[in-house]
């Protein structure tokens, strides 16, 4: 059968989990689908870097023109990073027609009502599952499993570098500069670890978060920011100390009428669920007036569990496509403005 044909737009850390996972269970996406799923080009900066997946020199490309100009590619997958180029080739992109499927929240956070609209106008999909919490399925349960209930807090661990980083000093004693270049070989953190370790990685995450939980447009400045470049070793002995665990956390929650979104350090109970969450795991509380707490853990970065939501938005952007209902389920919820923001 003829293949939906995909076009990446990247193969680092998650490109290349996304291309391993795609080429290692072909043959079940295919079973489920009744038809292939094919990756046709990939985009790089350089044509000449070892891959950490086996890739056919033919396969990559430095021309963007390549995917966003082949008529045959229907999904755009951009892993790329970064607002600029990304956001200028996913508009062509839509342009033209072909779904998106994007791990960025750099330019979800900012810029997703710009490629909503886009997408809507076209009918087509727009798939963000990997932008928060890698592998963790977050995005779809707010959107749709929980969209029954009116959300009160979201809550919880939503950067894996930091919680790797904080867990490493609080467990081993590890100094701060280590920790993060071990995060960085390990893929975990962003290309400017900077976003990470100031809290903005978590705040872009946040927002997206509270746009949907929340159904309303939370932008990033709207999030108080704070990040874990102030925390001392003898701050994490003194809570260590107290019976408290130094955790890096997103907190966004309804009360009043008013939205309020903040991302800082925080001592948690050494018993506490989130105070326990180690390595570059995230873990994320959502509370619902129907549905009460709930809690979603698991890894939140690194090659193969953001892989893994990568793909399964692909396969499910595949699916649209077969049954003819791309851009039936409308992207997300951020057109309304129900509650007023505050933040700083
Ligand atoms: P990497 O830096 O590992 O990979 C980026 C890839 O994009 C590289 O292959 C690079 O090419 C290519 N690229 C970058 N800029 C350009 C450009 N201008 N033109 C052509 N190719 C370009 O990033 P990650 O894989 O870590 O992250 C990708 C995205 O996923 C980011 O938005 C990030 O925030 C997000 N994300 C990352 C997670 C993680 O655990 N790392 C988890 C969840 C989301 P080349 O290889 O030739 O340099
Ligand atoms: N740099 C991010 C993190 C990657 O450490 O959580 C996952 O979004």
């Amino acid at each position: 059968q003829e293949p939906i044909w995909i076009g990446m737009l990247g193969l680092g850390t998650v490109g290349g989990g996304t291309l391993h996972i795609l080429q290692s269970r072909a043959e079940d996406i295919t079973r489920r689908l009744g038809r292939p799923v094919k990756v046709k080009k990939v985009l790089v900066r350089n044509l000449q870097k070892p891959r950490s997946v086996p890739v056919d020199a033919e396969l990559l490309t430095d021309n963007p023109a390549d995917i966003l100009a082949d008529p045959e590619i229907s999904i755009v997958v951009e892993v790329m990073g970064g607002i600029h180029p990304a956001l200028d080739y996913l508009e062509t992109a839509l342009k033209a027609g072909k779904n998106v499927v994007t791990a960025n929240k750099d330019l979800m956070a900012v810029h997703g009502q710009q490629l909503f609209d886009l997408a809507a106008a076209k009918e087509l999909d727009v798939e963000f599952e990997a932008s928060v919490a890698g592998g963790i399925p977050i995005i779809r349960p707010l959107k749709i499993c929980l969209a029954g209930n009116r959300i009160e807090v979201i809550k919880g661990i939503i950067n894996g570098t930091t919680n790797f980083i904080l867990s490493k000093m609080t467990s081993e004693g590890s100094d701060f500069a280590d920790v993060l270049k071990e995060a960085q070989e390990l893929g975990y953190a962003e290309a400017d670890p900077t976003a990470d370790v100031e809290g903005l990685d978590a705040a872009r995450k946040l927002a997206i978060l509270a746009s949907i939980g929340f159904n309303s447009r939370v932008t990033l400045d709207q999030v108080y920011v704070e990040g874990i470049t102030g925390i001392t070793a003898r701050d994490i002995e003194y809570a260590q100390q107290l019976g408290y665990t130094i955790k890096l956390l997103g907190i966004a929650k309804e009360s009043e009428g008013q939205v309020e979104a903040r991302v800082h350090p925080a001592m948690i109970p050494s018993q506490h669920p989130l105070a326990t969450v180690q390595d570059a795991f995230n873990a994320i509380f959502v509370k619902g007036d129907a549905v009460g707490e709930t809690m979603f853990y698991g890894r939140g970065a690194g090659d193969l569990p953001t892989g893994s939501a990568v793909v399964g938005d692909i396969i499910d952007v595949a699916r649209n496509i077969i049954n003819g209902h791309t851009g039936r389920i409308a992207c997300t919820c951020y057109h309304e403005k129900r509650v007023k923001p505050i933040g700083q």
